[in-house]
């Protein structure tokens, strides 16, 4: 412990640690702090997470004429039958009281002339996605938590401050040592309950819809801990992010295909009606690959989204943000074709947990992005994600304050402490690397994937691990992160010998039954494949 006092490290103790700021750690950390005190951690500012830039809604079965069972159908069916039934229940029942938790509490969706304005997304049966400030839900929901989370005398929230590691012996977890990037100080954060709520994965691709600090940091720091990871092979590429040539991107939310845009290809053909039955609203892995075929078969990088058949008063109001944007880049969307290609979105796989949102280590839990549920199966409902994050944040914490506190003393737990502020010299050699590694997701772990070209990814990583060897502190861990979280992709989806849902192998083209099962990998371990759902 002399290392820890010479290198400035304070130590605090809380009985929830809460690791993320959006909806889910913000979520968590609100209904934590009725039972006791909340560390809420977050590397870059409270706004900052994947939550704040979700657009189309939250989808609840809350209409008279809709129904959970209803709900639960669609989701089952979008899963293609890697969906946790049990799961999918408890997100569509408890996600009803959850959204009227947060309507009673204050929290304004939409309304329209009858009251809530319900949206249709891809995949959907009814009309059930609650939207706000138009197309900027999840902005509205994570300002409605902020103010109330920044005003909890139980909540302390440390910003800037990135976790170095959890603080694990593999099968228990006592918090974890972080690191504020502001003041240069350490944090050992002893805590009875560890909530991993860190976000996504998407912004390991050069294409996102996705801040480039989702880079999947908590499931790295998961696996590094002892968590099993699961469902890695699932990245959902979302069909319609804008198209630039420079690479810029900004998402299009599906609720404007909800409304009725069509998707035209270069001759301006509507090619959706020759995919699917529901054209423009098939589940989204269905519309991402027809785009990609068609780009694939056009040789251009794009196809279009026209809404110039829908009323302009209504689009310019009801995706007001989405307007704006793509006028910036002299596109109006009222009466000009959209260019649009499909982007890395939302990471489906994640740290396994139970139906309270527990890991196989005791005292952690994981919920939002970051954790793997088994609600979304192998290809997520439109909408489901932020419903997800409240359902099983809550249940986070009902199930830690049910549990037996450990008050045990952690301080030899931590292991490394090398975790230090590099010299600005290093952040280049840092970006250099990232940029290979997002060039080589995008290029052979990305929509269509076959053995050879995931071979080559994994061979990548590799070399780019030993070029990284220069790399010390804080950029080395980045890069570690980066490369845990691709290779578990890459490793899963190589395993993964056919194609369902969001996972596409052009060498394995079919689904196939005997592989209705899911891929788990754990630290040190080989992986292993659980039959089932
Ligand atoms: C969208 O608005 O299209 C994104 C919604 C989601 O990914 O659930």
């Amino acid at each position: 412990m002399d290392d820890i006092h010479s290198k400035n490290i304070n130590s605090l103790h809380s009985d929830f640690l809460v690791i993320g700021s959006g909806l889910a750690g913000l979520y968590a950390s609100l209904y934590a702090s009725r039972f006791g005190k909340v560390l809420l951690l977050t590397k870059s500012t409270l706004e900052e997470s994947n939550s704040y830039w979700a657009q189309g809604g939250i989808a609840a079965a809350i209409d008279p004429e809709d129904s959970p069972l209803f709900h639960l159908e669609d989701t089952v069916k979008a899963g293609r039958g890697l969906c946790n039934r049990e799961a999918v229940e408890i997100l569509v029942r408890e996600g009803v009281e959850r959204v009227t938790d947060l309507i009673a509490l204050g929290m304004k969706f939409d309304l329209g002339e009858k009251g809530l304005e319900l949206g249709l997304e891809g995949g959907h049966s009814k009309r059930r996605v609650l939207h706000a400030g138009g197309n900027s839900t999840g902005k509205e929901m994570v300002q409605f938590l902020i103010s109330s989370v920044q005003a909890n005398p139980n909540i302390f929230i440390f910003e800037n401050t990135e976790v170095a590691e959890l603080i694990s012996n593999g099968e228990r977890c006592f918090g974890s040592l972080a690191f504020n990037l502001n003041i240069q100080k350490y944090w050992v954060l002893i805590a009875k309950y560890t909530i991993l709520a860190a976000g996504g994965a998407s912004g390991i691709y050069l294409r996102t819809t996705n801040p480039q600090t989702a880079t999947g940091d908590g499931i790295a720091l998961g696996f590094r801990a002892g968590a099993e990871i699961t469902d890695m092979e699932f990245i959902q590429f979302h069909p319609t992010a804008f198209y630039t040539e420079n690479g810029e991107t900004f998402l299009i939310s599906e609720a404007v295909r909800g409304e009725g845009a069509f998707l035209l290809n270069n001759t301006l053909d509507r090619f959706m009606l020759k995919y699917h039955e529901l054209a423009e609203l098939a589940p989204r892995d269905v519309v991402s690959r027809a785009i990609f075929n068609e780009m694939k078969r056009s040789g251009v990088n794009y196809v279009y989204l026209s809404l110039k058949h829908l009323n302009p008063d209504f689009i310019r109001k009801r995706f007001s943000n989405i307007y704006n944007a793509s006028l910036q880049y002299g596109v109006d969307i009222t009466d000009d074709l959209i260019p649009v290609a499909p982007a890395a979105h939302y990471l489906i796989g994640g740290v396994k947990t139970g139906l309270w949102a527990e890991t196989n280590i005791k005292g952690l839990f994981a919920c939002g992005e970051v954790a793997c549920t088994g609600v979304h199966g192998a290809n997520r409902l439109a909408s489901n994600s932020l419903l997800e994050c409240i359902v099983f944040a809550r249940r986070a914490v009902d199930l830690a304050r049910e549990s037996d506190k450990w008050t045990d003393k952690s301080d030899n737990q931590v292991k490394d402490l090398s975790f230090i502020l590099n010299p600005d010299s290093q952040k280049d050699s840092f970006i250099k690397l990232k940029s290979i590694i997002s060039q080589i997701m995008s290029e052979h772990v990305g929509i269509v994937r076959s053995a050879y070209g995931l071979k080559r990814a994994l061979e990548v990583f590799e070399k780019v691990a030993s070029s990284g060897d220069e790399l010390v502190g804080y950029y080395k861990l980045k890069l570690q992160n980066i490369l845990d979280v691709c290779s578990l992709v890459a490793r899963s989806a190589l395993l993964r010998t056919e194609s369902r849902g969001a996972h596409i192998r052009e060498d394995f083209p079919n689904e196939d039954p005997s592989w209705k099962a899911h891929i788990v990998l754990k630290r040190d371990s080989e992986p292993l494949v659980v039959k089932g759902n």
